[in-house]
């Protein structure tokens, strides 16, 4: 049978992987093993986009309704070239859904494409059946209808496809959008909010010169894309700004900073907003991790810009990923407060498990791939966890492209807290609550979690979606 896992081992002995669109992607040699040549980026060509909010097509008393049609589209990701896209409703990345904590939204999955898709609410705390699970799979030409019961406390979340060995190609191709949930605390606090509320979806793509976006292996893709624009510039004005910033690369992570070095806040994570704002410099992001930050663009006058950087950019590509341009004067009545929220309380963790990622030779976790039937973990529903997950990589050289050394842990149905990293407290980089956390070759994390509050079948994984669709995922089933 030619699954994703034989195919690992064909590729692995040499065989005839060719035929893949990850041709090589384990490969960690330097860009050139692409098809084609890539197109020349020029940064800044294009203005940033905000991705349209989706509006329902119903509402009831309860519930808000919407439809989507998965279908595809062209897309201008290097300004002049049209990409063959993926996409929630012909718009790459797809429409933002905004929802207010209490109230339901139900989403109507129409599929156009020609692959099997799965919708899953990334940080959503929403029954199995809508969890978009590998197997619940939608075919072309079918559809499914997803709840969302919105429960939870304010995040920024985003929805992307989970079809089984499939997720990696279809979420590069496009298949990702917003889902923000706000609720009546946040919106209490005076944060920056409105036209000053801003996402930021970063991922990288490869873009040839005919336009075609190529999934191939991170060390081959060489665009940076913001909102599904190449490097592009966004007009601010001179004052506070919240940036909601995704790493939605399916492969690669990301060391974000203001390219002259100055402060940002930090307000919140995956789970929403932090306890206490902190003073940050740098992010180090991967696949599915979100952070949300406070920009005073004030500091640099009309007139003046500052341009976000990668310092974990490819030796072929360029550090910027977009640049501010302060363009007009604005009143600014907004406060970052130093309180901004209460975390849920972390009862005593009754019950200890750990597990171990691995790339080489196999995609794996604790040595096993990924199987639907088989059940890795069973957890009592309410109760609190323990988890310690090693990174089993080792450094590459320096120099060397290293992404498939790290890993991305996430856990589904729950957020957790990150107590310790490499057996240390941990200290900034690990604050808040969260459902993706990063793990550097080598690394370890102890990780707790509550949980609930439902019963049914979930999943743990790598959010390097090919480490996912690979195998790199296990199936806990939260039992009553
Ligand atoms: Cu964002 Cu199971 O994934
Ligand atoms: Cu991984």
């Amino acid at each position: 049978m030619l699954n994703r896992r034989n195919i690992l081992k064909a590729a692995a002995a040499g065989g005839a992987a060719a035929l893949l669109p990850w041709n090589n992607m384990l490969g960690n040699s330097p860009a050139g093993a692409a098809g084609a040549a890539a197109a020349p980026a020029v940064p800044f060509a294009h203005a940033m986009p905000v991705p349209r909010v989706l509006s329902p097509v119903a509402r009831t008393a309860t519930s808000d309704l919407y439809e989507i049609r998965m279908q595809e589209a062209k897309a201008e990701i290097v300004k002049g070239l049209f990409s063959d896209v993926r996409t929630y409703g012909g718009s790459f990345p797809g429409p933002t859904i905004k929802a207010t904590q209490g109230r339901e939204v139900v989403v109507r999955q129409i599929n156009e494409l020609t692959e099997n898709t799965a919708v899953h609410l990334h940080g959503g705390t929403v029954l199995s059946e809508h969890d978009g699970l590998p197997m619940d799979t939608i075919a072309p030409g079918g559809e499914r209808t997803y709840r969302y019961p919105n429960q939870q406390r304010a995040a920024s979340l985003w929805y992307h496809d989970h079809a089984h060995h499939l997720e990696d190609t279809n979420v590069f191709m496009g298949m990702q959008g917003l889902y923000l949930i706000s609720d009546q605390h946040e919106r209490s606090l005076g944060l920056p909010s409105g036209t000053y509320d801003v996402p930021l979806v970063i991922r990288d793509a490869r873009i040839e010169e005919d336009g075609t976006l190529l999934y191939t292996r991170p060390s081959d893709c060489n665009n940076m894309l913001v909102n599904g624009k190449e490097r592009p510039y966004f007009k601010v004005a001179a004052r506070k700004y919240r940036l909601r910033l995704y790493n939605a690369c399916v492969n690669r992570y990301v060391r974000l900073r203001l390219a002259d070095g100055s402060e940002f806040t930090q307000i919140g994570t995956d789970g929403g907003l932090l306890e206490s704002p902190v003073q940050r410099t740098e992010l180090l992001m991967l696949g599915g991790e979100r952070a949300e930050i406070v920009v005073d663009f004030s500091r640099y006058g009309v007139g003046g810009s500052v341009v976000l950087e990668n310092t974990g950019a490819l030796s072929t590509e360029r550090p910027e990923v977009l640049r501010f341009d302060v363009v007009r004067d604005a009143w600014d009545s907004s406060v970052v407060p130093s309180r901004l929220s209460e975390f849920p309380p972390l009862p005593a963790r009754t019950v200890e498990r750990s597990f171990e990622l691995r790339t080489f030779p196999e995609m794996t976790i604790n040595g096993l791939s990924y199987d639907p039937a088989r059940v890795d973990v069973t957890a009592r529903l309410g109760t609190t966890e323990l988890w310690t997950v090693r990174n089993m990589e080792a450094p590459v050289e320096p120099g060397k492209p290293d992404f498939h050394v790290w890993h991305s842990f996430h856990t589904h149905l729950t957020y957790f807290r990150v107590l310790e990293r490499n057996g240390q407290p941990v200290g900034v980089r690990d604050v808040g609550l969260k459902d993706t956390v990063t793990l550097g070759p080598g690394e370890s994390v102890k990780i707790a979690m509550t949980w609930g509050p439902y019963t049914g079948q979930y999943l743990y994984h790598c959010h390097q979606l090919g480490h996912s669709s690979g195998g790199q995922m296990g199936r806990i089933d939260v039992v009553a």
